[in-house]
């Protein structure tokens, strides 16, 4: 990987360091060798110039706004493909042939039911609680059942392990909303799509049928699609931290889904959406930029920015043709669709955004959508770690089969007080 070489010199102390090749993207420059060499750390707040690690992926051009999952656009999966067959390229390296498509997606379907007695851990919360916390509990509390999935050195039951995350992750999210209603657990069922599936357990009572609509599925599995991974992000890289000491994969699911929970991260689709309901009317727009650039006010337009994406989301691209779609086919009139339209306008024309780089991100189409669709903003980044889940389960795999991978374990620049002698309380 590696045909030359970084000079770091320090005190006239000049030490090579091996400049490593990916198949596309940055180079990197390999510092493990820095403390035994200088006593130094490299010093990196927020990752913002550090590779955590190497993986195959999913690849990133910020710039010029490219998502690759294993080499495909996410426009071509996005329109052409759907989420099963991307979760399972993510998980196998390559698109599936027809016949594997079918076995996986039934293998899926067979794991989507949940113990029966999962379901008194939903009964545990109050009933108002947020499903992002009810969430975290259950996919925590996934790890006490199955205790064949605690080998994690064996393949088979790492495979095993992700299969049930995927498959059930529809059933416990449509369970917190469900509970949330006050309406009956809806059982899984295997006669549907696995989005449908999650439609009808999310939707459908038993006092009457509910009929799946297609454009609604099709919306859904484009959402689930555009969401099923993407690289080191923050959630991620706490799976990938989570799993380095070897800790079992639902539990580090469920620390995935607590840092996604962030309105920074997968919170800001309920953030970028109860943002338009604050700002209500096209009118009050100017009111809520000017905060936005306001240095002394910590507002800022959930759904707009990104670490990596500094020209525009590829994502968004496709989710904003998604939510025009759907909003014209379900023929949904909603006041914050109007604010939503003129807002991103605005924002995509004022001198500070155009400066900074902020551009509509994933989020703030998709809660225009699933609001839509009829989905509580609560439920939101619910969905977004449903379909994260495969993105985690394939890196945590990925990590877990590389024999490089050492246990995550950051240093720091130390600013307390240096050591100092204790003084007994009566002399403070
Ligand atoms: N509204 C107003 N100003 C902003 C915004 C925003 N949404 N985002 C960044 N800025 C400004 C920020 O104040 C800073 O200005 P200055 O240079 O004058 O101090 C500059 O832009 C750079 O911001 P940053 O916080 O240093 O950038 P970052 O890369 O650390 O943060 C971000 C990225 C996504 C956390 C941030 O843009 C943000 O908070 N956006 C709103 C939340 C959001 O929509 N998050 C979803 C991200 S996409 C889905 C996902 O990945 O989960």
């Amino acid at each position: 990987m590696s045909d030359n070489n970084a000079i770091l010199s320090v005190g006239g102390d000049a030490k090579d360091y091996a400049i490593l090749n990916g198949t596309v993207g940055p180079q990197v420059i390999d510092v493990r060798k820095l403390y035994a060499n200088t006593g130094m750390f490299t010093y990196d707040p927020g990752f913002t110039s550090t590779a955590s690690c190497d993986s195959g992926l999913t690849y990133i051009d910020g710039d010029k706004g490219i998502l690759l999952h294993r080499g495909y656009p996410i426009d071509q999966l996005a329109e052409q493909s759907s989420f099963m067959e991307v979760s399972y390229l993510l998980l196998n390296g390559e698109l599936p042939s027809k016949k594997e498509l079918e076995d996986f997606t039934r293998t899926i379907t067979r794991h989507t039911m949940v113990h029966e007695q999962l379901t008194t851990f939903y009964r545990g919360f109050r009933r108002d609680a947020h499903p992002m916390a009810i969430m975290c509990g259950v996919v925590g509390a996934l790890s006490a059942f199955y205790h064949d999935s605690t080998d994690i050195n064996d393949p088979e039951q790492r495979k095993i392990a992700s299969h049930r995350l995927i498959a059930k992750m529809p059933t416990i999210a449509a369970m917190a909303y469900k509970y949330s209603v006050g309406q009956p657990f809806v059982y899984p069922r295997n006669d549907l799509s696995y989005t449908a599936n999650f439609l009808n357990m999310t939707f459908s009572v038993p006092a009457e049928e509910y009929v799946i609509d297609p454009v609604v599925v099709d919306a859904m599995d484009k959402i689930f699609t555009l969401h099923a991974d993407h690289e080191q992000n923050a959630s991620t890289s706490t799976v990938r931290l989570a799993g380095s000491s070897g800790a079992n994969p639902f539990a580090c699911i469920a620390a995935g889904i607590a840092c996604l929970w962030g309105p920074a991260h997968g919170g800001a689709n309920e953030a970028a959406l109860n943002m338009l309901r604050e700002i209500g009317t096209v009118d009050r727009i100017p009111e809520y930029i000017a905060r936005a650039k306001n240095k002394d006010d910590p507002f800022r337009l959930m759904g707009f920015g990104h670490r990596v994406y500094k020209n525009y989301d590829p994502r968004a691209t496709v989710m904003q043709k998604t939510a025009k779609d759907v909003l014209e086919k379900l023929g949904v009139n909603d006041p914050i669709f109007d604010v939503a339209k003129e807002l991103e306008q605005i924002a995509l024309n004022d001198p500070y955004f155009i400066e900074k780089k902020l551009y509509p991100n994933v989020d703030f189409y998709s809660g225009v959508i699933l609001s839509a669709i009829g989905f509580p903003t609560e439920m939101f980044t619910v969905l977004f770690a449903l379909a994260r889940t495969v993105g985690w389960v394939a890196q945590w795999n990925e990590m877990i089969s590389d024999p490089a991978q050492k246990i995550g374990r950051p240093r720091q620049l130390y600013t307390g007080p240096a050591q100092r002698d204790y003084v007994p309380v009566e002399k403070r």
